[in-house]
């Protein structure tokens, strides 16, 4: 046992963004090998998640039961293997009769469901919200789902996936669970990366260590490639420079980093997105702190920082510009809480060189390329 679980937003894979219903044993394996090749388990993704479409579509005396042309060996020698190379599993189920794919949900069945879960040695249960029958009360049903794994034996991470419906930010942490979507399903493109970002500015204070705001998986690196066409859209994914703010956004806001792309055939782009350990180390902070918002005065839905305190004193500053032209953002050190008076600046990191970028006293102004950021750690020093 390893508890308390998840001190910090969890990180790691899942199938669905690339994968959707085509999961199977080879895919999960291969791609944990490539977890640690690729050196995402040193970079600290650790969980290889199974979503939707693993198992039969009916239950077995009672229990389910995988898939057996998908997974001919069952879920046990996965979870072996991935432990042998120091990953974990997750897998996925639903608090509803149904999961949102057809497959059998565990409504009530959730003792019964946590307990092979156990056996099978995952650790870790994306929980979703689909076909939840009318009567039942969404709260109780995550209270249910959370005692019955904290009384399976094993240690096992409750992802609650209720898409940010009936105001799950104000109850999920009393159900137990470790992290909570807070959103709707996340798109390979642009727009759908806004408007998730904004739509929790004002939530991430209810995130913090054990229990975290998911803005959804990562697409970074998708390049417009999935099984699934809703998630690969139309326009075929996002720039690079759009992957790296996304990363950016959801380490800034402190949410889980789960990946979406297919590992197996990363951009060297896309591994310097990923791997960034100046970035990850923002998301990863053990204090878990939301970040607060500075918006550029004469452009102020565009242009904004996001300015987020570290454990050692240091905070993270974000800067974006959501617009389609380079904009300037003009930070004053005032907003921040350092007026001139105090006789101090900020010393600068930029998390993208990974160097020194010197004092700034007063104010920080830098221009930013449409869609683009800049990220760095500051720390206040006397001038
Ligand atoms: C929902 C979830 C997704 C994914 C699918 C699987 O839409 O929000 O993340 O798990 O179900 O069917």
């Amino acid at each position: 046992m390893s508890r308390p679980l998840s001190p910090t937003p969890p990180m790691g894979w899942n199938s669905w963004n690339t994968f959707s219903w085509n999961v199977n044993e080879e895919l999960i394996l291969s791609t944990a090998e490539y977890m640690v090749s690729e050196g995402l388990l040193d970079a600290g993704y650790e969980y290889v998640v199974i979503d939707d479409c693993w198992s039969e579509k009916q239950r077995e005396n009672g229990r389910l039961v995988p898939d057996r042309k998908k997974f001919p060996n069952g879920i046990r020698p996965i979870a072996d293997r991935l432990h042998s190379l120091g990953l974990k599993l997750g897998i996925y189920s639903c608090a509803g009769t149904h999961t949102c794919g057809g497959f059998p949900g565990s409504f009530e069945h959730e003792f019964t469901d946590a307990d092979t879960f156990a056996e099978w040695g995952v650790d870790y249960l994306k929980y979703d919200y689909c076909y939840k029958p009318d009567s039942a009360d969404g709260e109780n049903l995550y209270r249910r789902m959370g005692m019955a794994l904290r009384c399976c034996g094993r240690d096992i991470v409750l992802s609650a996936c209720c898409w940010g419906k009936d105001e799950v930010h104000k109850w999920i942490r009393h159900t137990g669970a470790q992290l909570f979507r807070s959103t709707g399903d996340i798109r390979d493109n642009w727009d759908s990366i806004k408007t998730i970002a904004l739509s929790q500015l004002d939530k991430t204070y209810f995130s913090a260590p054990y229990c975290h705001n998911d803005l959804d998986m990562l697409v970074v690196g998708m390049h417009g490639k999935s099984d699934n066409s809703w998630i690969a859209d139309v326009v075929g994914g996002c720039s690079d420079t759009e992957y790296k703010t996304h990363f950016a956004l959801w380490a800034l806001m402190s949410s889980p980093l789960m990946v979406g792309c297919d590992i197996r055939n990363m951009k060297p782009s896309t591994k310097n997105i990923l791997l960034n350990k100046d970035i990850i180390s923002i998301d990863q902070d053990i204090e878990c702190r939301g970040p607060y918002v500075i918006r550029q005065w004469n452009n102020p839905q565009k242009v904004f920082a996001l300015v987020k305190p570290l454990y050692d004193g240091s905070y993270a500053i974000g800067m974006f510009n959501f617009g389609d032209r380079t904009n300037e953002m003009s930070l004053q050190l005032y907003d921040m809480g350092l007026p001139v008076s105090s006789g101090r600046g900020l010393s600068l990191y930029d998390c993208y060189s990974h160097k020194d970028t010197g004092v700034f006293s007063e104010r920080i102004v830098q221009n930013i390329p449409s869609r683009d950021c800049m990220v760095f750690k500051a720390r206040a020093v006397r001038l």
